[in-house]
């Protein structure tokens, strides 16, 4: 009987490395860091263990940290002082999120800020949109100008991308336009436009106090359930304009990231969310998985199509790369 001998190329770990399909590169990763306002905290989000929130006055340390290691991209969230229900917040041109790049950009220029266009984190019912008076709905036109004010504002900060995640219909557009109006047409956006209803979100609400106080958000982020709609998310944004665009989550969901790859040239971001984070954190605490496994998922994203990976596991990964593991 004849067959083939695929083990040839299994025989070393250098035959190994020879042959390898999918690479992970320090700059692949955008490491997320929650900023608070308030000063003085440095406090471990409890439901994402090694995730911190991080007041103004200790992020240098933080950056240098994520810099030393090799990272080359940063997002940043906020958590305000003060919320309200346009969440002005967000678009203050002296806001958490916007203090926090510049003081990035001032003291490490070429690291970049990628700042996240959105009104959840700034509303005092935690919505990423304005509420219909009588639909008690996230309201779709009224909301855009907010997030184009939002974009620009960031812009302004020094953000060197603009990603929203807010999931309005022609979020894209409206921001590009605005963007290019006030004087950014050299500023890409990274759409979310491929973000799905995900109870994977669960722990990021803990670290951005953004849960919403009533209601979910259905009626604006996709159903888990469906993989045609990304492809009309995806086709839409790329008419609007967007130049890279983000699946999120990841782990459930890559068969939508080989998907976008299959059907478009833009750069694919895939977002290794919260929850998947807290489920790797808690089965190697717990002695259940070796920590080879976040290796392991990583390198699915990228298999999947991915580019680049949005993930919590950013400085642990860079540690693991620097000693070889
Ligand atoms: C804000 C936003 C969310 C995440 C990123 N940006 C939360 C949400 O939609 O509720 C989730 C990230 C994560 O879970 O790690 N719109
Ligand atoms: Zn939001």
């Amino acid at each position: 009987m004849q067959f083939d001998r695929h083990r040839k190329l299994r025989t070393s770990s250098y035959m190994r490395d020879l042959v390898r399909e999918t690479h992970l590169r320090k700059s692949d990763l955008i490491y997320p860091i929650f900023v608070v306002e308030a000063p003085d905290i440095k406090k471990e989000v409890s439901s994402m263990k090694g995730v911190y929130q991080i007041s103004l006055n200790l992020l240098e340390k933080e950056l240098k940290e994520v810099y030393e290691l090799g990272i080359k991209s940063v997002i940043f969230f906020g958590i305000p002082n003060h919320k309200d229900a346009v969440g002005s917040g967000a678009y203050d041109p002296d806001g958490i999120v916007q203090e926090a790049c510049k003081l990035s950009k001032k003291l490490y220029p070429d690291l970049i800020v990628i700042l996240d266009t959105c009104l959840c984190e700034y509303t005092d019912h935690g919505h990423c949109g304005l509420i219909h008076p009588e639909t008690k709905d996230v309201d779709n036109d009224s909301t855009l100008p907010l997030l184009v004010k939002t974009a620009v504002s960031q812009a302004q900060a020094g953000a060197d991308i603009i990603a929203p995640s807010n999931m309005m219909d022609g979020f894209v557009v409206e921001i590009r336009q605005g963007l290019d109006e006030a004087g950014f047409a050299h500023v890409p956006i990274m759409s979310y436009g491929i973000k799905y209803a995900s109870k994977f979100y669960g722990p990021f609400r803990d670290a951005a106090e953004s849960t919403p106080s009533f209601g979910d958000r259905r009626t604006y982020q996709m159903d888990p359930a469906n993989r045609l709609e990304a492809n009309r998310e995806l086709h839409s944004d790329l008419n609007e304009g967007a130049d890279m665009m983000i699946v999120k989550p990841a782990l459930s969901y890559l068969d939508i990231i080989r998907d976008v790859r299959n059907d478009t040239n833009i750069p694919i971001v895939a977002y290794n969310v919260s929850g998947e984070y807290a489920m790797t954190v808690n089965a190697i605490e717990a002695g259940l998985l070796d920590k080879s496994v976040i290796i392991e998922q990583l390198d699915s994203m990228k298999r999947a199509g991915a580019d680049l990976i949005i993930t919590y596991f950013a400085k642990e990964v860079c540690s693991m790369i620097d000693r070889g593991e």
